[in-house]
């Protein structure tokens, strides 16, 4: 069975003080023995300190972004091998703010994957349509494209180690989450892409659902059948939130 997956994605929020505070309650809270993996994903520069904070605990901790390249003269970019060299375990690739902002587009999110791979971290690829995609009915085009970029440029075995999160761009920051017949469908189409290219591994890939996940709404949304939990910005932010999330997606099984 996939294990449940809570993950919360802080964006560009938190300071040493405020970090620390939302640690010290999530620390007191989350129960070790949850059957869920627990992954926080901080802002760079407080990666290192987050992550010795966090050590011996059960949360663990990965990064929002990585570069495609391995190292070397890239100013201002940050390598997979030093995610990995401070502590993290995972790192967000193609998140559709980094799509949106920074023109990050299928091919280079796909080489983003594989340098997250090459530098033994999860990648968790994010995918989702834009509410103009979703009214002229081209979700299933979008997220296939999105997906199929990085199977093209990999292969299905690279999914063995990576995360699916399913983020529709209109339900992200706005309050207004999928209903959670929304997300099992969405999240299904992905599950089946990928069976065709090999059902054992599409029956073992995570797929997480996020956009205006709280702790009001995860109950119903981890009750879906494909939906294994979420990838959570703004109630991430906030430790009775984050805390409920992560309650739900316990009580899932
Ligand atoms: P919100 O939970 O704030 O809608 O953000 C979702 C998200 O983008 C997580 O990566």
């Amino acid at each position: 069975m996939r294990r449940p997956m809570v993950a919360g994605n802080w964006k560009m929020h938190g300071s040493e003080a405020a970090n620390g505070a939302l640690l010290s309650e999530l620390e007191l809270r989350l129960q070790p023995e949850w059957p869920i993996d627990v992954v926080v994903f901080p802002p760079f520069v407080y990666l290192a300190e987050v992550a010795r904070r966090l050590r011996g605990t059960s949360i663990a901790i990965g990064a929002q972004d990585v570069c495609a390249e391995p190292g070397g003269a890239f100013t201002g970019e940050v390598a997979a091998t030093m995610l990995k060299d401070v502590g993290c375990a995972q790192v967000i690739v193609g998140h559709s703010e980094r799509r949106r902002w920074y023109h990050e587009d299928d091919a280079l999110v796909a080489r983003k994957f594989g340098a997250a791979l090459s530098g033994d971290l999860t990648p968790v690829l994010c995918i989702g349509e834009t509410l103009e995609e979703r009214e002229a009915n081209r979700t299933e085009e979008v997220v296939a494209r999105q997906l199929g970029a990085v199977l093209a440029m990999h292969g299905v075995a690279a999914f063995e180690r990576a995360i699916v999160a399913y983020e529709p761009v209109w339900a992200i920051g706005t309050g207004r989450n999928a209903s959670p017949e929304q997300a099992q469908a969405v999240h299904d189409f992905v599950r089946r892409r990928l069976a065709e290219q090999d059902a054992r591994i599409a029956a073992a890939t995570r797929i997480l659902y996020g956009g205006s996940v709280k702790a009001s709404n995860a109950g119903e949304l981890f009750a879906m059948p494909d939906v294994d939990g979420g990838l959570v910005g703004g109630a991430s932010l906030v430790a009775d939130e984050f805390y409920e999330i992560c309650a739900a997606a316990a009580a899932r099984h």
